[in-house]
């Protein structure tokens, strides 16, 4: 689990988002897409949940992309090329239900974009026509886009601040082509509040979409109970059963309060690490 390679792709107002590429023979070999690791940067750290978006059996390798957001992300962030992670497990969460669908919407929010990109590959070498919504912040913190684009049937970008493709949310594209076409899938990765609007943009079309989930995790194994999420009215761990659910099914606000539970103490922790 040694760093191969590692590549800053966004560096924008402070907000990094980092590419590793990491020796892993066995997880190489198996990794389908849409599944995860749960990685440990130090011995004394935490756990976290990162998306494989690529995994190459040749080279051995994954490939992990994720965003500088708290403590753990940021000492993934400070590794270098020749450290090794502590520890590293996977695959692990069902992979994602790859066959010909027929017309697929891909949205892809912030870093979500990273996690569609295996789900879209696949997709599309099952022959399935692609469109592809990529949503950043701003300019500086897309993703990607040349990489989907070459995947991609058609692809259109917006971003919060108009700085690149058109100004606005995901879900404003997903709604008019919701109107204009008939798809039959749509598929989603991003930031909660994204996921739960496409479910509702959804919804009146009666569509199957499915969204995999960022809901907290400590242990992964369905043991501790902490990534829970109602669906369809019954209790499902997110670690085991998902990450992938279809989105009408979820509970969102339960969601919601249950991915804040514990920003105070985080926020704290993070300050004490830093020496402030
Ligand atoms: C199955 C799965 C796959 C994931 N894949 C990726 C990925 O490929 N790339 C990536 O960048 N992130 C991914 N995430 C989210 C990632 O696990 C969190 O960003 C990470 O745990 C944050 O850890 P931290 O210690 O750096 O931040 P913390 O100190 O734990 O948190 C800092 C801030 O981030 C928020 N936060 C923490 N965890 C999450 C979360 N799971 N979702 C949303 N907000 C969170 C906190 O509430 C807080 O505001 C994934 C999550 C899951 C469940
Ligand atoms: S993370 Fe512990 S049950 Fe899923």
């Amino acid at each position: 689990m040694k760093i191969i390679s590692k590549e800053i792709i966004a560096d924008y107002s402070g907000i990094r988002i980092i590419k590793l590429t990491l020796g892993s023979p066995a997880i190489s070999q198996k990794a389908k897409a849409g599944q995860f690791v749960v990685v440990m940067a130090s011995e004394e750290g935490e756990r976290i949940p990162l998306t494989i978006v690529e995994a190459d059996s040749k080279a051995q390798s994954i490939t992990l992309i994720f965003q500088e957001v708290g403590l753990t992300t940021k000492a993934l962030g400070a590794l270098n090329v020749g450290d090794a992670l502590y520890a590293l497990v996977g695959p692990l969460g069902h992979p994602t239900e790859i066959k010909n669908w027929g017309k697929v919407i891909l949205v892809g929010g912030g870093v979500g974009i990273a996690e569609i990109y295996p789900v879209a590959k696949s997709l599309k070498a099952a022959s399935n026509n692609i469109t592809l919504i990529l949503g950043a912040k701003t300019k500086g913190l897309l993703i990607l886009e040349k990489e989907l684009s070459d995947i991609a049937d058609k692809i259109y970008v917006v971003t919060d601040d108009g700085s690149v493709g058109q100004k606005g949310f995901t879900t404003d594209i997903l709604a008019e082509l919701l109107k204009e076409n008939k798809y039959d899938l749509v598929y989603a990765v991003g930031p909660v509040p994204m996921m739960k609007k496409v479910s509702f943009v959804c919804a009146p079309v009666n569509i199957k979409t499915i969204v995999s989930l960022n809901a907290l995790m400590v242990d992964a194994t369905g043991m501790c109970g902490c990534c829970r999420v109602t669906v369809a009215g019954k209790v499902k761990f997110s670690c085991v059963d998902g990450p992938e659910f279809e989105a009408k099914d979820i509970d969102w606000v339960e969601l919601q309060t249950r991915n804040s539970m514990y920003l105070d103490r985080e926020k704290h922790i993070c300050k004490l690490k830093n020496g402030s």
